[in-house]
């Protein structure tokens, strides 16, 4: 809702939601007209509810959405109603791992080696070429969902049953990389990047996700100084290579043992886990609006001067079932109280969460990376869920 109040921002806009669950109140007042579908990831429902409504709007200018599953869609209603924005092939790219990584090798930028798995002879010949262990995904996943590390032939065996893929439902299979994983988030416009973020995640979301205890953190450090040159060089590259003209992009990378990088992916949307508000706590800027001002009017009101280092550390615990206790939380106010600016505790009563974002969250922000580093460790060692 926050990018749908930053569009209303927008000079000159009358917005009209498309939804699958109706806003309620302040939020659906917002909406000049709200249309109703089944199902809001389906491009033929999208299209035949913005028919309905042509006649009495004169048609739509414009269709913008945030979620990483609504890419593709949104960019098929785009070309069927001849909407500015980007196209299906360009949102594909940024969407399917297996085509991302062969534009990105074919550009000369580093990743992961991969193979589309069929069946298991694709499975058993890819391991024999990288090695074990090695990461399966769904081709076009987000959040994480369904990846997993593989560690054996065992592991594969049972991963391979699970999935069954097939020659139309294929499974993806990466040489696994390791080192330190971070994001680079823009803003771009015009095929121009006009603002740039680096934050580091402590761990990597897969390490999240294995260990669903894990209070993990993102750290955005103050400033993005020139151990990230190489970074920046290859992200600018990647939005390059995969054409985006006009929008927020979010990739991930690692930065290997040896020092050298591996783009993991890129997403053609801003990113969720709260690296929007960060950025804004970091800029003293509303990157929300940032968003909207990219899509909508093609502009970015900058450049922004970083003020801060922010951090985030994702609340969770040990155990299933419903947030019984949240402990700690007075200490840890006591400690680091003064750099907090945003919290959301969890909820006493309310089921776990199974996102690796947790079932709460703690954002910090001060003038020096070290300080925030040394919060958002205080606050993970302090705070406890626990669940019954
Ligand atoms: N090839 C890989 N090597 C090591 N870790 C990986 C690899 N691919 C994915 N991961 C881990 O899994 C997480 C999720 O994978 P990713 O490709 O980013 O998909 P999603 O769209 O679900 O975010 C990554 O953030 C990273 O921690
Ligand atoms: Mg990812």
């Amino acid at each position: 809702m926050r990018f749908a109040r930053a569009v209303t921002d927008c000079r000159a806009v009358r917005m009209i939601g498309i939804v699958q669950e109706a806003p309620r109140g302040k939020d659906a007042k917002m909406f000049a007209d709200i249309i109703r579908v089944k199902d809001g990831l389906d491009a033929g429902q999208l299209i035949a509810a913005i028919d309905t409504q042509r006649k009495k709007y004169g048609g739509l200018h414009q269709i913008v959405g945030v979620l990483e599953p609504l890419q593709v869609p949104l960019a098929e209603v785009r070309k069927h109603f001849k909407l500015p924005g980007t196209d299906p092939v360009t949102a594909d790219l940024f969407r399917d791992k297996a085509r991302m990584k062969n534009a990105l090798r074919a550009a000369g930028l580093p990743c992961a080696r991969h193979k589309l798995i069929h069946r298991w002879a694709d499975a058993e010949a890819f391991v024999k070429e990288v090695g074990l262990p090695i990461v399966l995904k769904p081709p076009a996943g987000a959040g994480c969902k369904a990846t997993w590390r593989i560690r054996s032939v065992e592991d594969l065996k049972s991963a391979i049953d699970t999935v069954n893929p097939s020659v139309d439902r294929p499974t993806l299979a990466e040489e696994f990389l390791r080192g330190q994983e971070y994001c680079y988030d823009t803003v771009t416009v015009g095929g121009k990047v006009l603002f740039e973020n680096v934050s580091r995640y402590y761990p990597g979301p897969l390490e999240v996700t294995e260990n669903p205890w894990i209070q993990w953190a993102v750290v955005l450090p103050k400033t993005i100084g020139p151990e990230f040159n190489d970074a920046r060089k290859i992200g600018r590259a990647t939005i390059a290579a995969l054409g985006l003209k006009t929008g927020f992009t979010h990739m991930e990378w690692f930065r290997r043992e040896d020092g050298s990088i591996a783009i993991g992916e890129i997403a053609a949307r801003p990113p969720g886990a709260n690296f929007v508000k960060m950025m804004s706590y970091a800029h003293d800027a509303d990157m929300f609006r940032a968003w909207a001002r990219a899509v909508i009017d093609d502009e970015f009101d900058g450049p922004l001067k970083r003020k801060f280092s922010v951090g985030c550390a994702y609340l969770r615990g040990i155990g299933h079932g419903r947030v019984v206790r949240v402990r700690g939380v007075a200490e840890a106010n006591k400690r680091v109280g003064s750099v907090v600016v945003e919290s959301k505790l969890p909820r006493i009563g309310a089921p776990k969460s199974d996102h690796y974002e947790g079932d709460g969250f703690v954002i910090v922000r001060h003038e020096d990376t070290e300080v925030v580093k040394k919060a958002i460790t205080i606050l993970i060692e302090t705070i406890k869920v626990d669940y019954a």
